[in-house]
């Protein structure tokens, strides 16, 4: 999927989804770690029927995987993020609906079943406030607070492209759009890309202007006490993404989260912080077992997402995965993508002696995974 989206992708859009920041150390940890670990394969268990539904976010899912939000997802496909949502909803699991979604967040949430609404807190608090009321009406109940951005670091291959500076095409972004086709062809068919999610804050005119400004906009002054404020004016469930310490952790459960994404945002961010897989196992222990632990960052294959449910995450989240398909194929590639994985990790539950994520959720962690 990651080499068809090369294939079809503009340069600077399939750049700006497979990045990282500075020496994208960590994402290539993130996705390097999970061998460090070992499964262990169980024999002589009827595992004849899988069961890969279980519980998160308030609800039984049919799957132990759900979609992170990812910005932009519009760009890579004409209408991308209702595509998604859409292939959340036959996929029967969560979509996360980027700040930075290109449509409006009521329509990728009317096409999404259950849908959980990420928010960047900015400096104008109106903004913020607007958000929650437009999630609230949208019926969503599940916000996903992100809080490892106060800064955007250095992503050298946005920053060689021009990602972040696009106000106006220039030749070399018309040629690399040129090159690209079946890009160019789709997305002219359907018009031009409709007004982004935040184009109604009046922020600037182009969608990559507007979010630019907003990326500037987002509050590097937040602290605990404005979590607190969040808590008190969102009835519904709060999950922080963006944690890998276990004290962090602990707090957000003090200061009245329900869950916390352990994620270091698919090292876009703090280049050489941990893998996130690294730091999962010591935040399940911070946080006890009644604090829901949801994961992300480098998850491409079902042993991962094995993995990360053996070391104590309620379910998993793709972000690169699913927009992958997306830049691939439309929304055939993201439900192609969701069918691959989902085959995978039946597989991989098969070889474990495993009948469903549940039983693997029951499991002592030292029967089933073990670090080399
Ligand atoms: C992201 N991520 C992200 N997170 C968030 O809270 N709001 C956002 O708008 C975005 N946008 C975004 C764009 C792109 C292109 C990527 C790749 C990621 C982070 C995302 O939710 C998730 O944490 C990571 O993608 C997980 O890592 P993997 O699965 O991509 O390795």
């Amino acid at each position: 999927m990651r080499l068809a989206a090369q294939g079809r992708l503009p340069r600077l859009l399939f750049d700006y989804v497979d990045g990282g920041a500075h020496s994208e150390t960590t994402m290539r940890a993130n996705a390097g770690d999970f061998a460090q670990w070992r499964l262990m394969p169980r024999i002589l268990r009827n595992v004849q029927h899988i069961d890969l539904s279980t519980r998160f976010m308030g609800a039984r899912h049919r799957l132990p995987f759900w979609f992170a939000p990812v910005g932009y997802l519009g760009l890579l496909s004409p209408r991308g993020d209702i595509a998604a949502g859409r292939v959340a909803c036959e996929a029967g699991t969560v979509m996360g609906i980027s700040t930075f979604s290109i449509a409006p967040l009521e329509e990728i949430a009317g096409a999404a079943g259950q849908s959980a609404c990420q928010l960047y807190m900015v400096r104008d608090r109106a903004i913020t406030r607007d958000i929650l009321d437009r999630a609230k009406s949208a019926g969503i109940s599940d916000l996903i607070l992100t809080v490892d951005t106060p800064v955007t670091p250095l992503r050298p291959r946005d920053a060689r492209n021009g990602f972040r500076a696009v106000t106006r095409f220039g030749a070399r972004h018309v040629l690399d759009m040129v090159r690209h086709p079946r890009w160019l062809a789709d997305m002219a068919r359907n018009g031009p890309v409709e007004a982004g999610n935040i184009a109604r804050y009046d922020l600037g005119k182009g969608i990559l202007e507007q979010s630019a400004r907003l990326g500037r906009e987002i509050d590097p002054r937040l602290v605990w006490d404005d979590l607190d404020w969040l808590r008190g004016v969102w009835s519904g469930r709060i999950y922080v993404k963006g944690v890998l310490h276990p004290g962090d952790a602990r707090a957000c459960r003090d200061h009245g989260a329900d869950g916390v994404i352990v994620s270091n945002h698919g090292g876009r961010q703090l280049d050489f912080a941990p893998s996130a897989i690294s730091c999962l196992p010591v935040v399940r222990e911070a946080v006890g077992p009644d604090c829901e632990v949801l994961f992300d960052s480098g998850v491409r294959r079902g042993t991962d997402v094995v993995m990360a449910l053996a070391l104590g995450a309620d379910a998993v989240a793709l972000g690169r995965a699913c927009a992958y398909g997306l830049g691939a194929f439309g929304e055939a590639g993201v439900a192609r993508a969701v069918d691959l994985l989902r085959e995978d990790i039946a597989s991989t539950l098969a070889l474990m002696g495993l009948a469903s994520i549940d039983e693997l959720k029951a499991q002592p962690r030292d029967e089933i995974i073990a670090r080399i």
